[in-house]
């Protein structure tokens, strides 16, 4: 496998093309982004935390049958993936209210979330996400109803798993988000699953050990993204 042109820079990773036209190179850069791309801070060490952890992380899901692009990581910073057409919107589960939920309805921060939520939010940076539903999906053709409902599902059934494997743990699943994509016409989850996308508490002090330490200048962030990693079985070293 030969890497590439650049055909993409997001705010974190940057996507190369690769001499197989199905496969792409994801580069984990230690570029850090919040509210919108609006902060911006480069974090040593944050590109090799996230590819490691992205990389447990998926072959975890692709063990319990849950279709992912994750190939194999190929260096500290870079990994193999399927070449996607991405489907532009984001599912986030939540266990707990906390980010968003908090500040639209007014809910404790905390509170336990029976039975866990489901919401969909358009992916577009200039719109800042907004959320949308199953029915705008269907009408403006970011989504089929049959894709929406397989993304769902899919979305639920990595809850079950990683909220097991956060909870051995001694970490809460909080929320996160998930993004998928067609690979020869099948949903496939992408992108990635990193602690820049979900939120992870201390089951006993809840701890905050997420992108909410960025977002919320507590600092020590990397080092708890790796606390969390070495907590699942992650090495860095
Ligand atoms: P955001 O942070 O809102 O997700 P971004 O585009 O800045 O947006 P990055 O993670 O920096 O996000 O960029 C990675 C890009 O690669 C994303 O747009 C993501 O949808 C896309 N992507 C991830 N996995 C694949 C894949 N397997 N095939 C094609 N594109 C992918
Ligand atoms: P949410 O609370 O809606 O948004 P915010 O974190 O901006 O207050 O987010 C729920 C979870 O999903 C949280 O762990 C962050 C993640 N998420 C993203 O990583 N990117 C996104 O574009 C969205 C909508 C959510």
């Amino acid at each position: 496998m030969e890497k590439r042109q650049e055909l993409y820079a997001g705010k974190a990773k940057s996507v190369y093309a690769t001499d197989d036209p199905d496969l792409l190179v994801l580069h984990f850069r230690d570029d850090t982004s919040a509210f919108d791309g609006e902060r911006m801070e480069s974090l040593a060490r944050k590109g090799m935390v996230n590819n490691r952890f992205n990389a447990f992380i998926m072959e975890t899901l692709q063990g319990a049958g849950i279709p992912t692009h994750f190939v194999k990581r190929l260096s500290d910073t870079e990994s193999l993936v399927k070449r996607l057409e991405m489907i532009p919107v984001e599912c986030v589960v939540r266990n707990l209210a906390a980010g968003g939920l908090v500040k639209r309805l007014g809910v404790e921060e905390g509170k336990e979330l029976v039975p866990p939520t489901f919401e969909l939010f358009l992916k577009n940076d200039a719109l800042h996400d907004p959320m949308i539903n199953e029915s705008l999906a269907e009408t403006f053709g970011w989504a089929t109803s049959e894709q929406l409902a397989e993304m769902k599902a899919l979305t639920f059934k990595v809850n079950e798993v990683l909220k097991q494997l956060f909870a051995d743990g001694g970490l809460l699943l909080v929320d996160y988000k998930l993004e998928f994509g067609l690979f020869q016409g099948q949903i496939v989850l992408g992108d990635e699953f990193s602690p820049d996308g979900c939120r992870l508490w201390d089951a006993e002090t809840r701890n905050k050990m997420d992108k909410d330490r960025f977002r919320q200048g507590l600092g020590g962030v990397i080092e708890a993204y790796e606390e969390v990693g070495r907590r699942i079985g992650i090495g860095f070293d």
